[in-house]
């Protein structure tokens, strides 16, 4: 089986791999200049993000853990608000941390703004959000990043964690489907 058993359904490269590279330090950035002493703590909300996060995470250089949760969104269609249960949560008391959520992508930010409010309620030291794509045209609730390493247009995309029917995730870079 040859590459182009994955790529045949892939119609662009919208980022490179090499583009993805480049900007990630930015993220680095972002986290080290957060540290006060405090501990910090990378939370990544699976399965999306982990490429992005296990990236992110080698560009820091003071004290961190990593966290992980699942979630499932249940939204109306017509209706921006929603619930969102955690079925997976943290293990840490989030009250002893600076919290930064490790997103993929920012697409109507109904998911994310709940868990915002989740992790908010348990009083982190503070909370920041950096995500590697945002697709603003395309937001229904206010959801502001702190970080976003690139605005992309109202498409669909995969790779770099990001999947469709669960498969995509591996590619290295990130691509608009057939
Ligand atoms: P939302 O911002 O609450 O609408 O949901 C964002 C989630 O939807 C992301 O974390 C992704 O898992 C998924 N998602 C949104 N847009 C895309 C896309 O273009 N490709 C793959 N997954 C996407
Ligand atoms: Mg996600």
């Amino acid at each position: 089986m040859n590459q182009n058993h994955q790529n045949k359904n892939i119609r662009k490269i919208l980022i490179s791999e090499k583009e993805i590279q480049n900007k990630i330090s930015e993220a680095g950035n972002f986290i080290n200049q957060l540290y006060d002493g405090k501990p910090i703590l990378l939370v990544s909300i699976l399965k999306g993000g982990f490429i992005f996060l296990a990236d992110v995470a080698r560009k820091v250089h003071v004290p961190c853990e990593i966290g992980f949760m699942t979630a499932q969104s249940y939204f109306d269609k017509t209706c921006s608000s929603g619930h969102v249960e955690i079925t997976m949560d943290l293990q840490q008391d989030i009250s002893d941390y600076h919290v930064v959520l490790i997103e993929d992508i920012i697409d109507t930010g109904r998911t994310l703004a709940e868990i915002l409010k989740i992790l908010n309620s348990r009083n982190p030291l503070s909370l920041h959000m950096i995500t590697l794509l945002d697709k603003p045209s395309r937001r229904i609730v206010n959801c502001k990043p702190d970080l976003a390493l690139f605005q992309i247009p109202d498409v669909f995309v995969v790779g770099y964690g990001m999947d469709y029917g669960e498969k995509y995730r591996n590619l290295p870079y990130i691509a608009e489907l057939q």
